[in-house]
C-alpha cells in the first residue's frame, strides 16, 4: 500500500494500476461502515484507491469541523489489512489551494432535508468529490446508503456532468441494537449512546406500519415523531418520507421511498434512513 499526499504523485501512481479502478473516499476515523466500502471495493475491482480528507467546505462555521475525530495511523493500519493499494491523504492546502474559486452546486435535490438544515453542505460535498474524482478517475466510487441523501446529490452530479464513472451505494452497517455506525457516534456520552436507539426504533415503526398497509404519510410521520419525543434526551430537526429519487416529499407511499430523519441527541445531530417499498 502506497501513502501519497500529494495530486500529482496519486496521478503518477494512478496511471500504473490495473484497471478498474474502484474509489472510496472517506473523511477517515474508520468504523465498521467505512470498512464495509473498501471490502465491497476490493471485491469488486483489482486497484482500490482511499482517500482520507476531512472536507473543511462541507462543514459550517457552527459545525465540528476542528472536533470531527482523526485517527490516521489507525486509519491507515486498517486499510492495509483490507487489502487497498493507494491511499490519498491531502492537506486543506492541496484540495483548496489560496487562489481555488470552482464549485458544484447540484441544485433541487441539495436544497431540501440536509440542505436546508445545513446551507452549503453540498456544495462543499459535490465539489471535493468531483474534484476528487477528476484526481483518481475512478471506474466505480462507493458511497454509504447511510447518507442517502449524498448519493442521490452524488448520482445526479455524475448523470448532469456526464461523469464517467459507475456510483456504487452499500448498505448501512449498524450496531447490535440497530444504531447506524457513523463517526460521529463517539461524541455520545453512554446515556446519549442509549438514546440514540430511537432513531432506528422510528424507522423500523415505519417500515412495520408500512408491511401492515400503512401509505398515509401524514400518519407515519405522526407515529414516528410520537416515539422520538418519548426520549427526554432527543430532538427533532426533520422526519421525512419522500420519493428516492427526486427528493420531493410524499402524501401517500409510492415505491420506493426514502424515510429519513435529523435527530439531536444531546448536542450531537444524527441522521438514518430506510428505504421502503
Ligand atoms: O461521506 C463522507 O465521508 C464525505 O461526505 C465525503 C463523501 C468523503 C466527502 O467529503
Amino acid at each position: 500500500m502506497v501513502v501519497v499526499e500529494t495530486i500529482d504523485d496519486l496521478k503518477r501512481l494512478r496511471l500504473k494500476l490495473t484497471e478498474p479502478v474502484g474509489f472510496v473516499p472517506t473523511m477517515g476515523y474508520f468504523h465498521q461502515g467505512h470498512l464495509a466500502l473498501v471490502r465491497q471495493a476490493r471485491a469488486e475491482s483489482p486497484s482500490v484507491v482511499v482517500s482520507i480528507f476531512v472536507n473543511p467546505t462541507q462543514f459550517g462555521p457552527e459545525e465540528d469541523f476542528d472536533r470531527y475525530p482523526r485517527d490516521p495511523q489507525r486509519d491507515l493500519a486498517l486499510l492495509e489489512k483490507g487489502g487497498v493499494d493507494i491511499v490519498f491523504m491531502p492537506s486543506v492546502d492541496e484540495m483548496y489551494p489560496p487562489q481555488f474559486n470552482s464549485w458544484v452546486e447540484v441544485g433541487k435535490v441539495a436544497e431540501r432535508l440536509e440542505g436546508a438544515s445545513r446551507p452549503g453542505h453540498f456544495k462543499g460535498v459535490a465539489t471535493v468529490v468531483a474534484r476528487l474524482f477528476d484526481i483518481v478517475q475512478p471506474d466505480k466510487a462507493y458511497f454509504g446508503q447511510k447518507d442517502a441523501q449524498q448519493l442521490v446529490v452524488i448520482k445526479k452530479m455524475v448523470a448532469d456532468l456526464n461523469m464517467n464513472l459507475e456510483i456504487v451505494a452499500v448498505p448501512t452497517v449498524r450496531e447490535p441494537d440497530g444504531l447506524a455506525m457513523s463517526s460521529r457516534n463517539t461524541y455520545l456520552n453512554p446515556k446519549e449512546r442509549k438514546a440514540a436507539t430511537v432513531l432506528y426504533q422510528a424507522l423500523s415503526l415505519a417500515q412495520k406500519l408500512w408491511s401492515q398497509g400503512e401509505r398515509n404519510t401524514e400518519r407515519l410521520r405522526q407515529q414516528m415523531t410520537a416515539l422520538i419525543q418519548k426520549q427526554p434526551l432527543a430532538d427533532i430537526d426533520y422526519v421525512s418520507i419522500a420519493d428516492a429519487e427526486t427528493l420531493d416529499e410524499l402524501d401517500k407511499v409510492k415505491s420506493p421511498a426514502l424515510v429519513s430523519l435529523a435527530v439531536r441527541i444531546g448536542k450531537t445531530r444524527l441522521i438514518d434512513n430506510v428505504v421502503v417499498g
